[in-house]
């Protein structure tokens, strides 16, 4: 059930908030045991999937301004994030043979992994990670947006684990349409989102 009461808010991870999504990771076990949220990124979680190497590779990538995740802030504290970025930020989608074989056009953004810290779940953290992803992408100019969630309906409750590409109900509400099957539980979801450009003045 959705907490609607707690105020969260969200900022994008830099090197100003590396140290608030680096504590998250590690209260978390570095997430999957050491991922450090690389495994969309070129580099994957490298070939010797050391813990360290997957920490180091992240910090570069956002010293260079080459990974873009939304945080979300309960108070002070980082508790979850959505991961977005165009696809040659993000090629390693999972079911990469099932996507490409009915691959009409590249999406503009992709959203990546999506991650609420232990304690903090089902309280509509990845809500607003979502939300404020979809609100940043809208600022860079919006877009053709996927998303690759897991589908709820029709299979026994499932632990938060299976959903890090989110569960499809949560971009429905966001406007995510089906575009096809990629895997026995795994859809491409797509919504065009326009610019979101502040009005002028008036
Ligand atoms: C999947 C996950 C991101 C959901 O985060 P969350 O903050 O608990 O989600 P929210 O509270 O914002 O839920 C929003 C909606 O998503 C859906 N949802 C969330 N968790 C769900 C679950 N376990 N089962 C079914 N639906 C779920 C619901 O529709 C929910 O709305 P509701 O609570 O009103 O029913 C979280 O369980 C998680 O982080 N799991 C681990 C994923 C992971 O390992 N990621 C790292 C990969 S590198």
């Amino acid at each position: 059930m959705a907490t609607e009461s707690i105020a969260y808010t969200t900022r994008p991870l830099d090197d100003d908030t590396w140290a608030d999504f680096a504590a998250l990771v590690e209260a978390n076990n570095g997430v999957w045991g050491g991922c450090w949220c690389m495994g969309f990124h070129p580099e994957g979680f490298g070939q010797e999937r050391s813990v360290s190497r997957n920490r180091d590779v992240k910090r570069e990538h956002v010293r260079r301004g080459t990974a873009h995740q939304i945080l979300v802030y309960d108070g002070g504290e980082a508790v979850g994030w959505c991961q977005y970025g165009p696809p040659a930020e993000l090629p390693n989608i999972k079911n990469p043979k099932a996507y490409d074989k009915d691959l009409a056009e590249l999406p503009d953004w992709r959203i990546g992994c999506i991650f609420t810290g232990k304690g903090h779940r089902r309280q509509g953290v990845a809500r607003a990670a979502v939300a404020g992803a979809l609100a940043a992408i809208q600022e860079a100019g919006g877009g053709l947006v996927e998303a690759y969630p897991e589908q709820v309906e029709g299979r026994k409750p499932q632990q938060g684990a299976y959903f890090h590409t989110g569960p499809e109900d949560l971009f429905t509400e966001f406007g995510f349409e089906r575009d096809r099957k990629i895997a026995k539980w795994r859809w491409v979801m797509k919504v065009r989102l326009p610019s979101g450009d502040p009005p002028a003045d008036s």
